[in-house]
């Protein structure tokens, strides 16, 4: 039997959170230091703004914090961004990179993704990288012939089990409550394992593949059963600690 990586649960808010939604974060640092996660980590990505204070309030627990993107220097002219270093100096552990809607709203490539990821790395940070094929991309069949492309040309060099998370998001199960089935969900991540295997070889072999798109509680049990899928990427369910907590429940036991 294969041993398999400790699983992580990471909730990305997104564009969403105040001050006022701090309260909220800490029941989700109390819920994870009773045990909610179980085996798992847990790890909440807040938007740029509450990065500092989520630091804060996860100290001394085992909450992780983490960025939703870095930028690919370490400093310099580029006025909004933010360096992989500067979220380290925070005290965070993990960032996002190349999520869909970066890679749409902000037109990234692969290759960027990459230099950020490989920025990440060198800053000490764990990288959590997207790949996801879009509605139509399914449809036509190409769902893995565009993960495997994003894998390849988004592989950060250099990565190890310990410094890259892979997150499977397809682009038309994100905040619409469709999944994929998880038949469907078991074939991207065994075809995603090889390749992680192809790229980075025994480390490729322990890179965590969450899954990400809908997951909510009622679904998390299942999809997290599914084999190859090492925890989950949530959006809109991190939001609440009831929520968050309650895909932790997949996890407990
Ligand atoms: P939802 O869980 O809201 O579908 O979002 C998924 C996601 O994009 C996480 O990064």
């Amino acid at each position: 039997m294969t041993i398999r990586p400790r699983p992580l649960v990471a909730g990305n808010w997104k564009m969403n959170g105040l001050k006022a939604s701090l309260p909220e974060l800490a029941a989700i640092r109390d819920g994870v230091m009773a045990g909610a996660f179980g085996r798992a980590e847990a790890a909440i990505c807040p938007p740029a703004t509450l990065v500092s204070l989520a630091v804060e309030l996860a100290q001394g627990s085992e909450l992780a914090i983490g960025g939703q993107d870095c930028h690919a220097k370490v400093s310099g002219a580029h006025t909004g961004d933010v360096s992989a270093q500067m979220l380290k100096d925070l005290g965070v552990t993990y960032v996002i990179v190349g999520h869909s809607e970066r890679r749409t709203d902000h037109s990234e490539s692969s290759a960027q993704v990459r230099a950020k990821a490989e920025a990440a790395i060198t800053a000490g940070l764990i990288a959590i990288v997207c790949v996801g094929e879009s509605e139509a991309q399914r449809r036509a069949g190409e769902t893995l012939s565009v993960v495997g492309q994003q894998m390849d040309e988004s592989w950060p060099a250099g990565a190890t089990a310990a410094t890259l998370v892979i997150a499977y998001e397809p682009i038309w199960a994100i905040g619409t409550g469709l999944t994929p089935t998880a038949q469907d969900v078991a074939e991207v991540h065994a075809f995603l394992r090889a390749r992680a295997v192809k790229l980075g070889a025994v480390e490729g072999a322990g890179v965590r593949l969450l899954y990400g798109g809908s997951v909510k509680p009622s679904n998390a049990a299942e999809l997290m059963g599914v084999p190859d899928v090492d925890g989950a990427l949530v959006g809109g369910a991190s939001l609440t600690a009831k929520d968050f907590l309650g895909i932790a429940a997949a996890y407990k036991g």
